[in-house]
């Protein structure tokens, strides 16, 4: 183990930014001639949202936007990273534009702009038009074109004003929680849907990239989540497992758009229901990217598990280990680990860290104007430092948002669940900072400098114990 280095600096460039997602925080969800989206119908389900929670009004930024860029100019924001809700756009999810829904990003972006902080703009964060879902949704393989079209609509609008795309984020989570484990919308359960959703999702992605290099000028990306993954034994079955996890959750969207193939593991994961594909639709995934956004919140300890369908894999809970409320165990050398694994696998691509963040108990109400949040600040400040010791070892980081600016719509688990350095009260909507808004503030404004105050340890190695090949 070393402590971070004294002679490291972030670039001058470097982008400090917070997320957001647009179900989880705008409200409003029909309003000015908006289509429902797949989880406002799923919202409006009984018994699929945390106490019958929804994202009617959820933060009200569709009404508070202006205020909320001025949080964010308070906090020195660089960047923010947001996304746009298809269906606000395109009710139909083709079709004819609501002009309304349009205007409400493009001002959205100008005041962005307007007070000095970049958008970075996510065309899919899981809110899919409900009327392309009637139409089969993912598994329908003219999405690809339908999402062609309402990208085009966004780069043509937008392109210049923002420089900065994601096609998708994290299309693993949509596959896993909306089509295989029906946790999340649409709510299916089937081995077979999510292979073809996930492949679908891809092509989109693919297909939404070929359609920026004709009409856009600056960068588009990818945003997956990453989970490393860590043998609880050297036993060959729990390395199995660990392997089958990795190739299911770290390599299944990352290797079709850098090498154009699918992991071979994700044949045992899926068995039957994992299908043949075309060379042509691998040709359209690989695409070149300018960046890929990483999405990170923790590792996992994984062992052999026959009922854990279909990866036979389960985590393995650490004893020792602070764990978050969403029950993800805090670790932040798997950070430093897995960016070190892109940056040997993929050939060093730019990469953006496009979430990272922790869900704390905090109180409903803030007392005073304050919410104090040790929990989340330490999770904040070891995470940065872990990418920090990553880019020491040469990994090509260009920016860092934290998960999230606000605490928000936690999709399934409703409101309790709290990610927010800004705290909301739902009640009255009213915003507070919380003690690590006011750190992470100091962050950006020493540009990375206040990380050195406290000793940090990591291994600025990739660890021998990670899983680094899931196809041996
Ligand atoms: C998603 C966010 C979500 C966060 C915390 C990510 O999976 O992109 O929408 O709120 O993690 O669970």
């Amino acid at each position: 183990m070393t402590t971070m280095t004294n002679h490291f600096q972030f670039p001058s460039d470097f982008v400090w930014g917070a997320s957001t997602s647009a179900y989880q925080i705008e409200g409003a969800p029909l309003e000015d001639g908006a289509g429902p989206s797949i989880w406002q119908r799923f919202s409006q389900t009984p018994g699929m949202i945390h106490n019958g929670e929804s994202g009617d009004i959820a933060c009200d930024h569709y009404h508070r936007y202006r205020d909320d860029v001025q949080l964010m100019k308070k906090l020195g924001l660089k960047a923010y990273r947001f996304s746009i809700s298809w269906s606000r756009v395109l009710p139909q999810g083709t079709g004819k534009v609501n002009e309304a829904g349009l205007a409400f990003y493009s001002n959205l972006v100008d005041e962005l702009l307007a007070n000095g902080i970049e958008p970075m703009v996510t065309l899919f964060h899981w809110d899919l038009p409900a009327a392309l879902d009637d139409r089969g949704g993912w598994l329908n393989p003219e999405i690809a074109d339908w999402f062609a079209q309402y990208a085009t609509i966004m780069f043509t609008k937008l392109d210049g004003r923002v420089k900065s795309w994601a096609t998708l984020n994290e299309p693993w989570v949509v596959s896993d929680g909306g089509y295989l484990h029906g946790k999340l919308a649409p709510g299916h359960r089937s081995g077979y849907e999510a292979a073809i959703a996930a492949h679908h999702m891809l092509r989109a992605h693919g297909a939404a990239v070929t359609a920026y290099r004709a009409v856009g000028q600056h960068k588009i990306g990818i945003v997956v989540n990453l989970e490393p993954k860590y043998p609880a034994t050297d036993k060959p079955a729990d390395v199995d497992a660990a392997r089958r996890a990795h190739a299911y959750m770290n390599c299944q969207y990352l290797d079709p758009v850098f090498f154009g193939r699918y992991p071979t593991r994700m044949k045992d994961v899926f068995g039957l229901a994992w299908p043949e594909w075309p060379q042509q639709d691998f040709d359209l995934i690989q695409q070149p990217v300018d960046f890929i956004g990483i999405n990170y919140y923790t590792r996992s300890v994984t062992q052999h598990d026959d009922a854990a369908w279909p990866v036979k894999a389960s985590a393995v809970r650490q004893t020792q280990a602070t764990y978050t409320e969403t029950n993800w165990e805090v670790y932040s050398q798997a950070f430093t680990d897995v960016l070190l694994w892109v940056k040997e696998r993929y050939g060093n691509p730019v990469v953006y860290i496009t979430e990272n963040g922790a869900a704390f108990y905090d109180p409903p109400k803030a007392e005073k104007g304050a919410v104090h949040d040790p929990l989340r600040t330490d999770y904040l400040h070891k995470h940065i430092s872990a990418v920090r010791v990553a880019m020491e070892a040469g990994a090509n980081i260009q920016g860092y948002c934290v998960w999230s600016l606000l605490d928000n719509l936690e999709w399934s688990l409703g409101f309790a669940k709290r990610f927010g350095i800004i705290h909301v009260n739902f009640t009255t909507l009213e915003r507070t900072f919380k003690d690590s808004a006011n750190y992470y503030a100091g962050v950006i404004a020493s540009n990375g400098e206040i990380l050195r105050e406290v000793d940090y340890q990591a291994d600025p190695n990739l660890s021998q114990t990670m899983i680094l090949d899931a196809d041996q």
